[in-house]
């Protein structure tokens, strides 16, 4: 290979791309300790402020593999190095510029680019080094398992390869490389489990755990240290030793097999990139490099022109930006928090105080009804708090530092000097206009009433109130812990001043911030319960209730609507269909089948079954068993025009455009991005349908319910 060749195949790319952020390979040599020579160090550095990090265009890869190739024809190198600047090793390619590409040629062309770079430097005849001294994404981590070698900062925040996330595959090389390298099973872990999973990435000792690094050296000094440990390994001194991997048939079989079987069971066909992802590892075990990085080439030309990718980055981009600097932040300065009341102790206030406590690192106080009821919030902290310790996810300092800032009482005298009181009672709307009421007798004037009500009216509680420019929504989401969203709720009376300080708060406890307009049900609840209600009816009206909760199984949604309802309970979803009922009650029904729930007191309708297991999440999901009584009691008939799974499918997406579509003529929110927001941080909805407003333009549905897209054409792959 010689550099003439390589900038022949370099693609032709379309005109309106944004200009490349070039990442300059910056060469420089290093006389190795211990006599081992002289090693040419490559540092990646785009020279951009940590924000940025490093990523890969044309110009950067280029760049790149000319100091590659210069360094491996000298004859006076020994080893060659590759690392980052500070905060960043690598981000991969620039994925915001591939919606860009117009056709298949282009996106096959920048993957060769690729396959063709990198394997000058895993066929090198010296052997090369990757420092991972911090982030290492994507294309970023498969440069990495090119070189021969590799250490890990201890401190990495996050290294893995997500691209199955955005709807592509680690396909610069990680498909073949990492089962190669760490096994089959837990490749998919980083390739497959971790990014459906909240994109889940690892951090610098799991790195060395997996056996993805071969040493691992404090952030200090790690520069120092990994180029002495390579000193070592050039010498002789030091002999690399890796795991041995298990490349039997049926071994690998048996995974990719157990991963396909779960991918089915929780996606149903709409993960496309999973898919093409567990073809290439499935190769993986026999291939030849060559073949394999051919398929891989024409698995990232077909996903990067894919529906999928478009959705994908669309999200990518409103996670990665409009959710750190949210729409409708007013200019006026918040005010500081300093303590904090929580005022009842039950599911959410006890999340509510552990959060408010941890991240703003502030008094909080609990009040509950009763002595018994205080003890039992705190003790449900305290528990938690243990829990968090045990799974190593909490410094045990910080623990005691929680327990000795929580404290609780009946009375709200103890919130006097609180900043910002929160209520987190019983979804009832004279309950919390009470609390209301009351709380203003015993607080400052300047002092925010924060309700986190599911569904009411944020105006009515604060309706009586003296001071009702203080009140505001916060509405978190269960689980707090795992869910980022909040939606801040305005009503129309709520001062700048009280509206500033709830977005301020939401950043300090590290949550999405989306403002909404004081409506029932919000953004989120709204929209789920118009769906959930399009699926439940026809169980009332006696469709089987599989047919009936499966009928939406090929958006690949995080789960079912009935799955829905036993994790937000019952009692919640049908408040939440009463309230929005009581507004709309020709769109929002209140179902017997829920209503006979609560009413009895069954948490769900389907028996439990292990998520993680194949065959159990294969097989067709069970009633339990005290359902059947409250199907027969609600006195179903099935009729012989029943819907089938499509119609209900079908009226499912309807109902949603149509909410959505109100949603934005009521102005709830300002913009229809802050639906998608929504629905993918607070439902935890996939990128591949961008949200839903991608898909739903691009099924047809919005052209033909509302007679028009939400989003202009193009702007669900475009990065704004
Ligand atoms: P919960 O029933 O678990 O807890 C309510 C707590 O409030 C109980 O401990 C009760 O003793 C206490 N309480 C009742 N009246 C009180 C009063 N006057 N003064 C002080 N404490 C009082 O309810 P949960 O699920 O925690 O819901 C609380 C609020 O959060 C509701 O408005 C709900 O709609 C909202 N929410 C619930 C979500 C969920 O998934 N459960 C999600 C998001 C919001």
């Amino acid at each position: 290979m010689n550099d003439s060749e390589q900038t022949a195949t370099a693609a032709q790319l379309p005109a309106g791309m944004p200009p490349e952020v070039v990442t300059h390979a910056l060469a420089h040599d290093v006389t190795l300790p211990h006599g081992a020579g002289t090693m040419v160090l490559i540092t990646l550095d785009n020279g951009a402020d940590h924000h940025r990090p490093n990523s890969f265009g044309q110009t950067g890869l280029t760049e790149l593999d000319a100091a590659v190739a210069a360094a491996l024809g000298r004859d006076d190198v020994a080893a060659v190095g590759v690392t980052g600047k500070p905060y960043s090793f690598c981000a991969g390619a620039d994925v915001t510029a591939m919606p860009y590409l117009t056709d298949r040629d282009q996106a096959l062309a920048i993957a060769r680019l690729g396959h063709r770079v990198y394997s000058r430097i895993s066929t090198a005849d010296k052997p090369v080094f990757a420092f991972v001294n911090a982030l290492a994404l994507g294309g970023g981590l498969e440069l990495a398992l090119h070189c021969h070698y590799r250490t890990v900062a201890t401190d990495a925040p996050a290294v893995g390869l997500p691209e199955v996330s955005l709807g592509l595959v680690p396909g610069w090389g990680g498909t073949y490389l990492l089962p190669n390298l760490i096994g089959v099973e837990r490749a998919l872990t980083v390739m497959l489990a971790n990014p459906l999973q909240n994109n889940r990435l690892l951090k610098g000792p799991q790195v060395l755990e997996l056996g993805i690094a071969d040493a691992a050296f404090e952030p200090g000094d790690f520069l120092e240290r990994s180029l002495e440990w390579a000193a070592r390994v050039v010498s002789g001194a030091v002999t690399v030793e890796r795991a041995p991997v298990d490349r039997g048939p049926v071994t690998w079989g048996g995974v990719v097999g157990g991963a396909r079987a779960l991918l089915a069971a929780r996606t149903h066909g709409a993960c496309v990139a999973g898919e093409r992802l567990l073809d290439l590892v499935e190769s993986a075990r026999t291939a030849d490099p060559v073949t394999a990085y051919a398929g891989e080439d024409d698995a990232l030309a077909d996903l990067l022109m894919s529906p999928q990718f478009r959705a994908g980055i669309y999200a990518f981009d409103l996670v990665q930006r409009r959710a750190k600097r949210p729409a409708g932040v007013p200019a006026a300065d918040p005010r500081p928090v300093g303590k904090v009341g929580v005022v009842g102790g039950g599911l959410m206030g006890r999340q509510l105080a552990l959060l408010f406590a941890r991240r703003l690192e502030v008094p909080v106080t609990v009040v509950d009804v009763d002595e018994a009821k205080v003890a039992e919030a705190l003790a449900g902290i305290e528990a938690d708090v243990r829990r968090t310790v045990e799974r190593k996810r909490m410094q045990p300092a910080t623990a005691q530092r929680l327990a000795a800032s929580i404290s609780g009482t009946t009375q709200l005298t103890g919130l006097a000097d609180a900043d910002l009181v929160i209520e987190a009672v019983v979804e009832r709307p004279e309950v919390k206009a009470s609390v209301f009421a009351d709380l203003e007798r015993h607080v400052r004037p300047e002092c925010l009433l924060v309700t986190n009500t599911s569904a009411l009216s944020v105006t009515e509680m604060g309706a009586s109130l003296e001071h009702p420019e203080r009140v505001v929504g916060l509405h978190f989401f269960n689980p707090v812990a795992v869910l980022p969203l909040v939606e801040v709720v305005r009503t129309e009376r709520t001062d700048e001043e009280t509206l500033a300080t709830a977005f301020a708060v939401a950043k300090a406890l590290r949550k999405s911030a989306v403002l909404v307009h004081d409506a029932p049900g919000f953004v989120v609840n709204r929209i789920l319960t118009r769906l959930m209600g399009a699926v439940l009816a026809p169980i009332d009206d006696g469709v089987d209730v599989s047919v009936a909760d499966s009928a939406l199984a090929d958006l690949g949604l995080p789960m079912s609507p009935l799955e829905l309802v036993e994790l937000v309970g019952p009692g919640v979803a049908l408040h939440v269909a009463e309230t929005l009922h009581e507004h709309w009650p020709d769109r929002f029904g209140v179902s017997r089948l829920l209503s006979a729930m609560v009413e009895h007191g069954v948490g769900g309708v389907w028996e439990q079954r292990d998520r993680n297991d194949p065959r159990a999440a294969l097989a067709p999901p069970r009633l339990r068993e005290d359902v059947q009584p409250l199907l027969t009691e609600i006195a179903r008939t099935a009729s012989a025009d029943a819907p089938s799974a499509a119609d209900i499918r079908a009226q499912a997406l309807d109902a949603v455009t149509d909410e959505i579509g109100r949603l934005l003529d009521e102005r709830v929110v300002e913009d229809v991005r802050d639906i998608d927001l929504c629905l993918i941080l607070g439902a935890g909805w996939p990128f591949w349908l961008g949200g839903i407003t991608p898909y739903l333009d691009r099924s047809g549905t919005s052209e033909r319910v509302r007679g028009h897209r939400f989003l202009p054409p193009g702007a669900a792959s475009l990065p704004r």
